[in-house]
């Protein structure tokens, strides 16, 4: 295991609780809650509007904060870091932004039949407002986006591709570099969601060849209410601000305004500068214990709970291999609903995620209304696993004890 249960104040509380939903939002370490009792016993000011020496501290520590986490997802000119209250925000923004300003009728938005809500309604939104085409690239049997079809798809008319690079509720672990080029082939814009990508695997934007990257600081040990969009310069300072405020202006007349410099024409308001530190000290966290560790201990999990759990009748795993995922399990079991399923693994102080996981045009692709998801992070281990296949039996036991 990675990380000691005693680093997470609530699994050191909790001895007997098996949490296996961090896919839905990880547990916080001791030193991300520290990090942000200490800003504010120590540093709390409003920044960039005081004239005073308290202030300017806050504003420092909000500046590192985004160097920080900027370095932690390879993003060199930190000012293209847009802090936001999470994934969802960062595509809305997109969305409202680029999207309503450029689309026209008949372009086209591409998206992927395996995107969470987050990744998917923006789109289709903005696609109605404007007379533009969402179109949803299909997927293959084993839950990979089919790049044929994306292929196919993509053409003169698409100025937008949005997909996820891990899902949510199959753990697939898409080719990022490979669907960019698709697009960028096209000159159609990569926008990538690393809500479930950022928090597992080493991320660098630099390289991934994406022109929008979006993720949420909760889902990976930080706080919640804080992510980030990071975004090539050229586009952000092209796109116009989306929240009109506070700290986003350069100069207001009467009749008109102009725009501050990125990050703070799209940061309207007081920002989150304890949810910019706890997420930095979220980044030190998941550097100390390496990313590359990260991934492999949730791929060795999965493998045990794909193993154990496929010994059990009835039972059917969505999603490809464990090699080609992140540490998502999502599963039914024969005709049980999900949801009674996760009620009897509750029981059992086993928390796992039952539903459509915001992921309804995917759960229609899989023909199903609804899947169990168990989720590994970096505090859990084999015992979890253990937990996870006991409950799961005991639920199986009770459901052909009812239909005998
Ligand atoms: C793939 C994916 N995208 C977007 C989101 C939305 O993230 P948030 O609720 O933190 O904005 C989630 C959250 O579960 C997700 O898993």
């Amino acid at each position: 295991m990675p990380a000691p249960r005693t680093d997470f104040p609530l699994l050191a509380a909790n001895p007997a609780l098996h949490y296996l939903d961090s896919a839905a939002t990880s547990q916080k370490p001791r030193a991300v809650l520290d990090a942000m009792t200490e800003f504010y016993a120590t540093a709390n000011a409003n920044p960039h509007r005081g004239a005073y020496a308290l202030s300017a501290e806050a504003t420092q520590r909000y500046l590192d904060a985004r160097e920080r986490v900027a370095r932690f997802v390879g993003v060199a000119d930190a000012d293209c870091l847009l802090f936001t209250r999470g994934t969802t925000e960062a595509l809305n923004l997109v969305a409202w932004s680029w999207a309503r300003a450029q689309l026209r009728a008949g372009d086209e938005v591409v998206v992927t039949g395996m995107e969470h809500h987050a990744n998917f309604v923006p789109w289709q939104q903005a696609a109605l407002a404007t007379g533009a085409r969402l179109r949803v690239c299909e997927l293959t049997a084993d839950g990979r986006v089919d790049l044929d079809c994306l292929r196919g798809l993509v053409g003169r008319r698409t100025r937008l591709v949005a997909f996820a690079h891990v899902s949510n509720a199959l753990g697939t672990v898409n080719p990022v570099a490979e669907i960019a080029a698709i697009a960028h082939a096209a000159g159609a814009l990569a926008v990538c969601d690393g809500a479930q990508a950022a928090p597992h695997l080493r991320v660098d934007f630099d390289r991934l060849g994406v022109d929008f990257y979006a993720f949420s600081g909760h889902k990976m040990c930080g706080p919640m209410g804080i992510g980030a969009l990071v975004g090539r310069r050229a586009l952000l300072e092209a796109m116009p601000p989306w929240q009109m405020g506070g700290d986003m202006i350069e100069y207001v007349g009467d009749e008109s305004s102009t725009w501050n410099a990125l990050p703070h024409k799209f940061e309207a308001g007081t920002p989150n500068v304890a949810g910019a530190v706890g997420l930095a000290a979220a980044c030190d966290y998941l550097d100390a214990l390496g990313m590359d560790h990260v991934l492999a201990h949730e791929r060795a999990l999965l493998r045990l709970a794909t193993e154990r759990l496929g010994e059990l009748p009835g039972l059917t795993i969505y999603g490809p291999p464990a090699a080609e995922r992140s540490g998502v399990l999502g599963f039914t079991l024969a005709d049980v609903h999900p949801h009674d399923l996760a009620t009897i693994l509750d029981q059992a102080g086993v928390c796992i995620r039952a539903g459509h996981h915001c992921a309804q045009p995917l759960m229609r692709r899989l023909g199903v209304p609804a899947t169990a998801r168990a989720s590994f992070y970096v505090y859990n281990d084999a015992r979890d696993v253990e937990a996870l296949v006991r409950g799961v039996r005991h639920a199986a036991a009770i459901f052909a004890g009812a239909g005998a």
